[in-house]
């Protein structure tokens, strides 16, 4: 493997957000998925360890003891390169810890630019950023990270990995960060204990697979009101397994009272954004949103 030394590189990660299936895809159900344009930029130079993202007000060394330290020393270990031979400065637009896959951009960002140095092809890119997920997220099903790498509307599962999907047009989504930090790891954690300690609660993971499924068809037929219900539903299946809060619940109600076809938490819970689908209403959603002091914005889903 050749390493540039003097290469300055840089790599992008999109961020995600999950419409169906988070934490059944753990267990091997389908979930529907779709990296966003908002996103991670890696930029990566000669230099000595240095690991920094100053909207994460992150200022780390690539080996230290931080979960980011640890992360990137992972995945610059699984590409062939000296952690310590390499400064990566990190611009964000994507909140940290906000269910959003800020960690998998990232990582895939961080892989590519890290992985540009040794001419590394998509996959060994992938297997890179799944290293430094293994970090932050200890048992991570791998959407994010395909999620982060392809951008775009897909289907994931464990077994098949990602599977684009594609929309005859385009639909927004509200995003809404609750502000609330949560730890997936810890999050995939409790619903794994939960499940093995009550066969109903593997039936509700087990239902999420099939909401996700059933969105899936939704979308093949375009029917994007349908896929809006499925979200409530979800929403539902997601609070009685745990992961949803107050906060959560309240953002969810006030989407839907503000006019949205269906709202629900995105991502792991415990904290972190919830995903609207409010058609005309997408003002008033966010507006609502302000009102109670939670920060929105409008993304589009089905772009290429
Ligand atoms: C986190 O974005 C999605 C989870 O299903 C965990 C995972 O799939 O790795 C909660």
């Amino acid at each position: 493997m050749m390493v540039t030394a003097e290469k300055n590189t840089t790599g992008f990660g999109h961020g995600k957000v999950i419409l169906l299936g988070e934490h059944a895809v753990v267990y091997g159900h389908p979930a529907l998925a779709a990296g966003i344009r908002a996103g991670v930029r890696a930029h990566v130079s000669s230099g000595s360890g240095n690991l920094s993202a100053p909207s994460w007000e992150l200022d780390a060394r690539i080996g230290d003891d931080s979960l980011p330290g640890q992360a990137v020393h992972s995945l610059c270990d699984a590409l062939g390169v000296d952690g310590r031979t390499v400064d990566i400065w990190l611009e964000s637009e994507v909140p940290a810890q906000a269910g959003l896959g800020s960690s998998a951009a990232m990582a895939v960002a961080v892989a590519r630019a890290v992985g540009a140095r040794t001419d590394a092809n998509e996959s060994a890119v992938l297997a890179a950023a799944t290293a430094a997920e293994m970090v932050f997220h200890r048992m991570p099903s791998g959407i994010d990270a395909a999620a982060a790498s392809r951008g775009r509307l897909g289907t994931f599962t464990k077994q098949g990995g990602w599977t684009d999907v594609a929309l005859q047009g385009a639909f927004e989504v509200c995003i809404g960060v609750s502000g609330e930090p949560h730890d997936t790891g810890a999050l995939v954690s409790g619903v794994a204990a939960l499940r093995a300690s009550s066969p109903v609660a593997d039936k509700l993971i087990h239902a999420m697979g099939d909401l996700a499924r059933a969105g899936t068809e939704a979308l093949a037929n375009g029917d994007v009101p349908a896929l809006a219900r499925l979200f409530d539903m979800a929403h539902g299946l997601l609070a009685g397994v745990g992961v949803s809060t107050p906060i959560l619940d309240e953002m969810v109600h006030t989407a839907r009272a503000a006019g949205a076809l269906g709202a629900k938490l995105t991502g792991a819970g415990g904290g972190g954004a919830v995903i609207a689908i409010a058609g005309d209403h997408a003002d008033e959603v966010l507006r609502k949103w302000r009102g109670k002091g939670y920060y929105g914005f409008v993304t589009t889903i089905g772009h290429d």
